[in-house]
Parts: structure tokens; sequence; C-alpha cells
């Protein structure tokens, strides 16, 4: 089921996320959930509190639209290894309508439970890398609009409080 994403400013998307001790129906559940919104919307990565579920539950995928779907399924993801530098331009299925550079690792290691509650590690670079930082920044309440200037901030601010006072598909 395509559940409704939340938008930027909703305080739920600043709450820290629990980790899952158990993965049962419900998981998987919320995981197939988590990957239909993310198809539908569409987007490369969704983390359950974005759907107001405040579980430490990712999903992404960077394959093209003329690829084949490969779905990443992490469960209580951490970091155990990051190096490298880049910045590159992010958006956020809850913060429609904008994008700006951010600074990340270049790459991550990032270790976690698949859905069958396997401990599983992947290795990310490019694309993926900053799928994954940004997923999971998510769990602990950090949008990418966090980590920019606190100028561009403001400047965002103003920009989303006017566009979010027009009516829909008047831009
Ligand atoms: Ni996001």
């Amino acid at each position: 089921m395509v559940r409704k994403i939340l938008s930027y400013p909703d305080p739920e998307l600043k709450k820290k996320s629990q980790p899952v001790t158990i993965i049962n129906d419900n998981t998987r559940e919320l995981v197939r959930d988590m990957a239909e919104t993310m198809y539908d919307a569409p987007g490369v990565g969704l983390a359950a509190p974005q759907i107001g579920v405040h579980q430490r539950v990712i999903v992404i995928d960077v394959a093209g639209q003329d690829e084949q779907p490969e779905l990443i399924v992490a469960i209580n993801p951490v970091i155990i290894h990051a190096e490298g530098e880049s910045y590159e331009e992010e958006g956020c299925l809850s913060v429609p309508k904008y994008a700006a550079n951010v600074r990340r690792h270049a790459k991550v290691v990032v270790k976690g439970l698949n859905l069958e509650g396997e401990e599983a590690t992947w290795k990310a670079d490019g694309l993926l890398a900053i799928a994954f930082q940004h997923e999971i920044d998510h769990l602990d309440g950090i949008l990418f609009i966090d980590h920019i200037s606190q100028l561009k901030r403001e400047l965002f601010r103003r920009k989303y409080r006017r566009s979010s006072q027009e009516p829909e598909g008047n831009e």
C-alpha cells in the first residue's frame, strides 16, 4: 500500500527512530509499503519515519529508470566505516521542490540486518553511499537541509514558506 509521505516541517520528521527488535509480519508489511511508496513517488530511498513509523528501517534503490529494480532493505543500519568526501546535489521526498549540495562521505560501509534478520554488510560509493547517509540521517531526525549553510537554509525557509502558501501546481 502506498502511504502518505510526511513533509517538512512536520515534527514527526525530527523524532529519533527506535531499533527494530523483532522482524515479523508487521515489519515485512512495513517494508513492502515503504518500497511501494518509494517507487510510486518516485524516489531512490525512503526511511520509515517519513511515513510516520519511528523504526530504524530504510529502503533504497538507486538503479536507473530503465534498469532492473535493485531494492536494498536495511534494518537497524549503522555506518561502520566512512572515507573520502563528496559534494553532490540532494533532494528528499519529504522536502518537495528543493535541492541543494550536501557534504557527505564518498564511500561508506554499512552494517545492519536484512529482511530475513540476517546480518548484512553493504559497501557503497557514489549515489548509493549518499543514499545510505541520507536515509540513516532520517532515522535520527536529520534532514539534508540540516547540513546546508545557515544562509542557504534561511533562503530555503523563505522560499519554502512562499511556495507552500501557493495553491498546488502553481509554480
Ligand atoms: Ni529524504
